[in-house]
């Protein structure tokens, strides 16, 4: 649903997405403002992790434009939805097998210089994250 008002963070308009036999997304326009939470609810198959793949730049729509704070797309890149802050965690989760415990949980998110990748601070970051959840167990 689409409604008028200001503070819009993402809007999505009339975004069309089909693979073949099926219409995963029939022109789909909702807005999310500032603050908000949303819960997107529907049957298995309804077009929930389509949209979500869109907006965060996985799969790239046939129709319709999204808007992050003001700029709007038609497509985006991973790295550019990353960047504007749409972060997502995936309904099937992946590990790297031949990757670290610490590097899978840094995933994307490597601690470095552009060239070399920083493990002991990333390692120091992961025991840190790990006594905060010991802590409230
Ligand atoms: N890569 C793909 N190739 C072909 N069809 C696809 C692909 N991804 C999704 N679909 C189809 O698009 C439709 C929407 O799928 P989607 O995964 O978005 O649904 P969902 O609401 O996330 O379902 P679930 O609750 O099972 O996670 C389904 O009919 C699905 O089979
Ligand atoms: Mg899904």
């Amino acid at each position: 649903m689409k409604t008028e008002g200001n503070n819009i963070a993402l809007s999505v308009e009339n975004i069309t997405k089909t693979y073949p036999g099926v219409i995963a997304l029939n022109h789909v326009s909702i807005d999310f403002r500032q603050g908000e939470v949303h819960a997107l609810v529907g049957e298995n198959g309804a077009g929930k992790s389509t949209l979500m793949k869109v907006i965060s730049g996985a799969i790239s729509p046939d129709e319709g434009t999204f808007v992050i704070n003001g700029t709007s797309y038609h497509k985006i890149t991973p790295a550019e939805a990353s960047e504007k802050g749409i972060q997502i965690v995936h309904q099937e989760i992946s590990l790297v097998p031949f990757l670290s415990v610490t590097e899978n949980i840094f995933l994307g998110n490597f601690i470095g210089n552009g060239v070399t990748v920083n493990q002991k601070e990333m390692r120091r970051k992961v025991k840190e994250l790990f006594a905060q959840l010991i802590s409230q167990m």
